[in-house]
């Protein structure tokens, strides 16, 4: 992402917040893994979409129409001794530079200056509940403004959720941003599909996982959240990431997996056979699950609303289960044992991204820049009340979708889908 589309991000939030307003946004904070090593830092989504700063220990704050600066960075001082343990800190001297920051200062000067600049401004645009420590310095930076700063009409009076304007925003991918989840497609898209090529029976699940962290990292990517190797009714677990069992012969292999890459990510999930061959049981249900996808998919289109998607994928399933004996009639509401979840999610910056799925009491309506998964599932339990031949199995297949203007764009496209071209794939 180049500096000027940060740019253009806090010019157009400046313009919603408006002048009476202020906004400030914190850092992710680092958070300890065991005794003192610590995750890999990654930074806040919304703190990053502003500011592309990778940085923690850091506040942005927006200023619209302030003459001496609207856009302020606090950030970690330079520090020879801890950047030689943990590399290179931009520091508030180069941060304006680097950053296209109006000014910068030390992070350890925030109380000191934040109060200061709450004063004048009579609404805080701010997210709350996120992380308990900047609640914390919040509290005491508004407790500091009423005790040392008169109260004046200005001092904020008016706290306001700076999600909602910020995830809206979100909402609508640019065309950068659709460039960059195109990229992360591809390279998923790729992983996948090597994955599906190499897989034999009696690998293991992690070993199958092995194949994606080689091939996110060989991009410079990483996963965009815990892969899903499940194999045979494994696959019935919807959040399985053990990942450490044998994947037998004759059994199906759901693998969900998506890479984050420069910030975005994919989520792309495909179910094939460990050995290669589709049964006739795999196959049929396979193909229930790829119509209620192709259905889905149709349906992504300008002026529709975010439900009819789902509400097709589900009809689909209902007339798929019940054509296969599955179920007794075809009805949506009696498949909820076996497809559980929603058809999709929006994606983006995170990959259960940000956005509402409702306006009042309204599903959203699409407009082109919105992305989002389309992932309908069926889920047979081993001890099913179903005829033994389904017990066990599980199948979801997900792409990533953007709505355009014209016909929806299958970003993860070039994945083979169909039960013909993954054998084929698989074949070789
Ligand atoms: N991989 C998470 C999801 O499919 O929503
Ligand atoms: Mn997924
Ligand atoms: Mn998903």
């Amino acid at each position: 992402m180049t500096p000027d589309e940060f740019a253009g991000r806090r010019r157009q939030l400046m313009r919603m917040i408006g002048e009476e307003g202020i906004a400030v946004f914190p850092a992710a904070p680092i958070r300890p893994r065991n005794r003192d090593i610590d995750y890999p830092f990654r930074q806040d989504s919304d703190f990053y979409y502003l500011t592309g700063f990778e940085e923690p220990d850091a506040v942005g704050v927006l200023i619209p129409g302030r003459p001496s600066g609207e856009y302020l960075l606090f950030c970690r001082e330079k520090d020879a001794r801890h950047e030689a343990w943990h590399g290179a800190i931009t520091g508030p001297e180069d941060a304006p530079s680097a950053l296209q920051a109006d000014d910068a200062f030390p992070i350890a000067d925030i109380d000191d200056i934040l109060p200061g600049l709450l004063e004048s401004r009579s609404r805080l645009y701010v997210t709350m509940g996120q992380y308990p420590e900047f609640d914390h310095h919040l509290t005491e930076w508004l407790a500091t403004l009423r005790d040392q700063y008169k109260s004046s009409a200005n001092t904020p009076q008016e706290f306001v959720a700076l999600d909602h304007l910020l995830h809206d925003m979100r909402l609508y991918k640019s065309r950068r941003e659709l460039a960059a989840l195109k990229r992360a497609a591809k390279v998923t898209v790729a992983a996948h599909l090597n994955a599906m090529r190499r897989v034999e029976p009696d690998w293991y699940e992690y070993r199958l996982e092995a194949e994606f962290d080689y091939a996110f990292r060989s991009a410079n990517a990483r996963h965009a959240y815990p892969p899903i190797v499940g194999g045979g009714a494994n696959a019935c677990v919807l959040h399985y990431t053990r990942n450490d069992a044998r994947l037998n012969d004759g059994d199906l292999v759901l693998v969900d997996a998506g890479c984050e890459l420069d910030y975005y990510a994919a989520d792309v999930t495909r179910t094939y056979p460990v050995n290669g061959r589709f049964s006739a049981e795999q196959a049929a249900l396979y193909n229930v699950v790829l119509a209620a996808q192709e259905a889905a998919i149709e349906r992504l289109t300008v002026g529709r609303h975010w439900n009819e998607a789902h509400d097709a994928a589900r009809l689909t399933v209902a007339d798929g289960l019940h054509d296969l004996g599955i179920v007794a009639a075809a009805d949506a509401d009696g498949i909820d044992g076996y497809f559980m979840h929603r058809t999709g999610h929006w994606l983006g910056i995170d990959v259960h991204d940000v956005g509402d799925y409702r306006v009042g009491d309204r599903w959203r309506e699409l407009e082109a820049g919105m992305v989002c998964t389309v992932e309908p599932g069926v889920y047979i339990e081993h001890d099913a009340d179903v005829d033994e031949r389904w017990r066990g199995l599980a199948v979801r297949i997900e792409d990533v979708v953007a709505v355009t203007r014209d016909e929806p764009d299958v970003l993860t496209h070039g994945l083979a889908k169909t039960v013909d071209d993954i054998e084929a794939a698989m074949r070789g």
